[in-house]
Parts: C-alpha cells; structure tokens; sequence
C-alpha cells in the first residue's frame, strides 16, 4: 500500500475560472490556502485549494466494495464497445491475469486501472485509468499514473497504452488532452502505428493511436518487436486470431523501424 498525499492545487476547477493570484500545481502539506479567481464574467472570488490524501494499492478481491466502485467509475468512463463486462473483469482479476489498481481517499475508490502484464513480454498494457467523474482535473490522475509508471520502473517493465485515435469520434478535444495528458507523464507515441480496437461488447471498432512509456525511453523500436508485441496483446486481451481482418488492419501499417515522439 503507498500512501501519498496528493495535488493541494491551487488551480480552480478549469471551466470558467481564471486564476489571478498565484498558482502552484504542487504544493506538499498545504490545507485551506485561498486564491483569488476572477470568473470569465468578470466577478472576484476566493476559492480554496485542492487537496487530496490518496492511499495507492492492488485491489486483489472481487467480492468487495472496493472493486464495485471501481467498476462503477469503469463503467462511467468508458463506452460498452470499449470496454469488458463487470465479470469478465471479475474473472480475470481472480486469475491474476489482470492486475486492478485504486486509489482511495477516505476508503472510497475514487481513481481505477486495469494493469495486465503481457506473456513473453517486458511490458504492462495499462489497459484503462479512470478517476471519479466529479474529480477530474484535479491532478489525481496524474498522481495515479505517475504511481503505476513508478511501479513498472521497480518491475523493470515498460508500459504500452492505448488512446483513442484523436482524429476520430466527436469529442477531439479530450481526446487530444488524453494524449497530452500521457505525454506530460513521460510515455512517447509510436509515430505513423493505427490501430483498431475489436468492439468488446456490441459491435462497433475503435481506432486506436499505440503509446509507449520506457526508461530509458527507445528512440525506435523495430517494426518486427511493435508487430509481435500488439499481435500478442490482441490474442491475449481481445482473443482476435491470428488471421482476423482487424489484427491485419492493425499491423500492416507498422513499418520497418517505428519511432517514438
Ligand atoms: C484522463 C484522466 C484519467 C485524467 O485524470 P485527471 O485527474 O482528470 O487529470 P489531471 O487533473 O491529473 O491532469 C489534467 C490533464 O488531464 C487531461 N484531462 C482532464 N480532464 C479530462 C477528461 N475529462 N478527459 C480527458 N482528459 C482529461 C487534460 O489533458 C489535463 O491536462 P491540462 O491540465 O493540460 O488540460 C481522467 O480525466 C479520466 O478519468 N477521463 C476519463 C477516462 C479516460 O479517458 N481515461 C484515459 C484513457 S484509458
């Protein structure tokens, strides 16, 4: 279990509020410091840092509280095609296939990650990370991650992430701020690689833009490691075969050498 107290912030929920006084992303110990923000309508008010206590931990139990509010901010976050049913988790979880990482703060979980450590491989696919919708951008995220890569240093693992393509659906913006989000952590984007992700419930795809965070991180990787390493996540996590359309559909692009950015 790690303990961290996380993000006293002193930066507004970002909506419609400007900060005026002075900003600190990250201040250690710091309870109640008061800024002042003017609204975009013009009007002053002071607002209160925020501040989080979070303990980090593997939730290894299926029958618990825990793993239900996880599974309910899963469930919130992320859309049916994109995601696997309750138990299926559950299974997988009991299996030791696939690691469930919370963060609580006053024994709720209010942040989750699927970590599922792939065969063969030195690698992590950090599968999902979601925090409690109310609590977005309030740094918690960030810390969670930042905890999970530090975990994978100790493993000596590297992390592969998978990010919705920012160049499809109609929501470019949070994608786009996903990637940034996984970029100012540190992880580089596997330049030119297009994925598709096989629905999981219904039947709709999901293109995919591939990740990858390493220490130290490769300048390239060769196409044949890129080619293995998605085509063994596709079996293992997704079951595509081999000859499936959409595992072709996700490697013919990979080229000879594939540079990291
Ligand atoms: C993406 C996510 C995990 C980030 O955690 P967070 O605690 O909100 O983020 P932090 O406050 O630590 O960091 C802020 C950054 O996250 C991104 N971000 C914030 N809210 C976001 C949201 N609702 N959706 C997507 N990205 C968001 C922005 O890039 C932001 O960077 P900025 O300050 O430069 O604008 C969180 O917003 C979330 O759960 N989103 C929905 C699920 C998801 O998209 N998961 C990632 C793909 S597996």
């Amino acid at each position: 279990m790690v303990d961290r107290r996380s993000s006293a912030r002193l930066r507004p929920p970002r909506k419609n509020w400007i900060p005026i006084g002075r900003q600190c992303d990250r201040l250690e110990n710091l309870h109640n410091l008061a800024t002042l923000v003017v609204t975009n309508q013009g009007s002053v008010s002071p607002i209160m840092a925020v501040q989080h206590h979070l303990t980090f931990a593997r939730e290894r139990r299926v029958a618990s509280r825990g793993f239900n509010q996880a599974m309910k901010i899963y469930e919130d976050a992320f859309p049916l095609q994109e995601r696997a049913s309750r138990d299926v988790v559950a299974d997988r979880i009991r299996s030791g296939r696939e690691r469930l990482m919370v963060g609580r703060e006053g024994g709720d979980v209010v942040v989750m990650a699927l970590v599922w450590p792939v065969t063969g491989f030195d690698y992590l696919l950090l599968d999902y990370v979601a925090v409690l919708d109310r609590m977005r951008g309030e740094g918690i995220g960030q810390d969670f991650v930042r905890f999970l890569f530090d975990k994978a240093d100790e493993e000596r693992k590297s992390v592969l992430l998978e990010i919705e393509d920012p160049e499809e659906g109609d929501d470019k913006g949070w994608r786009l701020g996903r990637v940034r989000f996984f970029r100012a952590l540190g992880a580089k984007e596997l330049r030119g690689v297009r994925c598709v992700l096989p629905p999981l419930q219904g039947n709709a795809p999901t293109g995919l833009r591939l990740l990858i965070y390493a220490k130290p991180a490769p300048k390239r990787l060769s196409g044949s490691f890129v080619r293995k390493l998605v085509s063994q996540v596709y079996q293992e996590v997704y079951g595509v075969r081999p000859n499936d359309p959409i595992m072709t559909v996700s490697i013919r692009n990979i080229g000879d050498e594939v540079v990291l950015g």
